[in-house]
């Protein structure tokens, strides 16, 4: 079993068959485990709740999808724990992608104030993203905007679950690996390079993880060095709103962009390996059809804009990520280089 430590505060485990035994971290006393699911993994939660250790387990299985990530679905959460008599010496695990996982976080770092909670992703998505970290959500409006940060005491990854995904919800996460690739591990963005959706899940998933924990433990909030994950999510989160593309899919084509605004402001030589790499693993580099106007409406409303312009994370080369204030000249160069006119 490997284990990747985030700080004090979180354990990440990974291995094959967890899921059938416990996986809670032991302690004394534990009365109720409360498990969120979702109905792509409601067989997944019946294993885990079947294995975990504790006087009473109960499960909820969420609607699919972002439907999960609303104040309304935490509002019944909420209602549902306190029914059961759900105290601060209880447990929430989430077992599912990262909105089951947003979710569970969001409910257990407000319900009474925070209590504790393990995710058990069940896609490569959840497993090498949004299951790391500490970021909690739900949507109003916007994406994600409202949250806390909360970081789960375990995260169980079980890679028996993650070989089983269906083709198209395995590449999405592999975008997010790549990208784990392409900012902070040479080594894992040359085996995806060559081995494409072929990789050895049992590297992409470590190596993918420890980029992620690493930064995270270094960048605990979202400052400095804790922007570099947002690489190919400035104009790929755009283009995922104006064009309804997958997150994974909009993550490869902002990469795509990125790189070319790279190649121009900090001499980035290795954008065609790149743009080589995501084509391999099957997922798009060009966003046609889609309206330049209202991929720059959405980037205006970006959170995550600041006064001087947008800010981009850009390669200087692989591995090595800077983030910039990338003028409105650029931002056009990238959209051009993924065909959006
Ligand atoms: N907190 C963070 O740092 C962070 C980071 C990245 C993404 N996210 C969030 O994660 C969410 C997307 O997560 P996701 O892509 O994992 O998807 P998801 O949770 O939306 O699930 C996608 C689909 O996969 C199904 N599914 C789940 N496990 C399965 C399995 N083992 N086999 C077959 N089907 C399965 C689900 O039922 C669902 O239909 C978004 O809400 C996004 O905002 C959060």
């Amino acid at each position: 079993m490997e284990r990747i430590l985030i700080g004090q505060r979180s354990e990440i485990v990974i291995d094959r068959g967890l899921v059938s035994g416990d996986v809670l971290p032991s302690r004394s006393s534990r009365d109720l485990v409360a498990v969120f699911t979702q109905p792509g993994a409601a067989h997944i939660a019946e294993l885990v709740a079947a294995g975990v250790t504790a006087l009473s387990v109960r499960q909820m299985v969420l609607p699919d999808r972002d439907t999960a990530k609303t104040l309304g679905v935490a509002a019944t959460a909420y209602e549902w724990l306190a029914e059961m008599g759900m105290s601060r010496h209880g447990t929430i695990v989430g077992v599912g992608g990262g909105s089951v996982t947003d979710l569970a976080g969001f409910v257990a770092a407000t319900y009474l104030r925070g209590i504790e909670v393990v995710y058990v992703p069940t896609t490569l998505l959840g497993a090498v993203d949004a299951a790391i970290g500490g970021k909690t959500g739900v949507n109003l409006g916007g994406k994600n905007l409202v949250g806390a940060f909360h970081h789960p005491i375990r995260v169980v990854v079980d890679l028996d679950i993650l070989d089983q995904l269906p083709e198209e919800l395995k590449r999405e996460g592999m975008a997010e690996a790549l990208k784990a690739g392409l900012i902070g591990d040479r080594a894992l963005f040359a085996h995806l390079e060559s081995a494409g959706m072929e990789a050895d899940l049992n590297v992409v998933v470590s190596r993918a993880i420890s980029v992620k924990a690493a930064v995270v433990g270094e960048d605990f909030r979202e400052t400095g060095i804790r922007e570099t994950l947002n690489y190919g999510h400035t104009i790929g989160h755009a283009v995922e709103i104006a064009a309804g593309v997958p997150h994974g899919h909009a993550v490869a084509m902002g990469m795509v962009a990125a790189g070319r605004i790279a190649e121009e402001m900090v001499g980035f030589s290795d954008a065609d390996r790149q743009r080589q790499a995501i084509v391999k693993l099957g997922l798009p580099v060009h966003a046609e059809g889609v309206s330049r106007r209202r991929v720059l409406d959405v980037l205006a409303q970006d959170k995550k804009r600041d006064a001087s312009g947008a800010r981009m994370v850009l390669l200087r080369s692989i591995g090595d990520p800077v983030v910039l204030a990338v003028s409105g000249q650029m931002i056009d160069m990238g959209l051009s280089s993924i065909g959006v006119g």
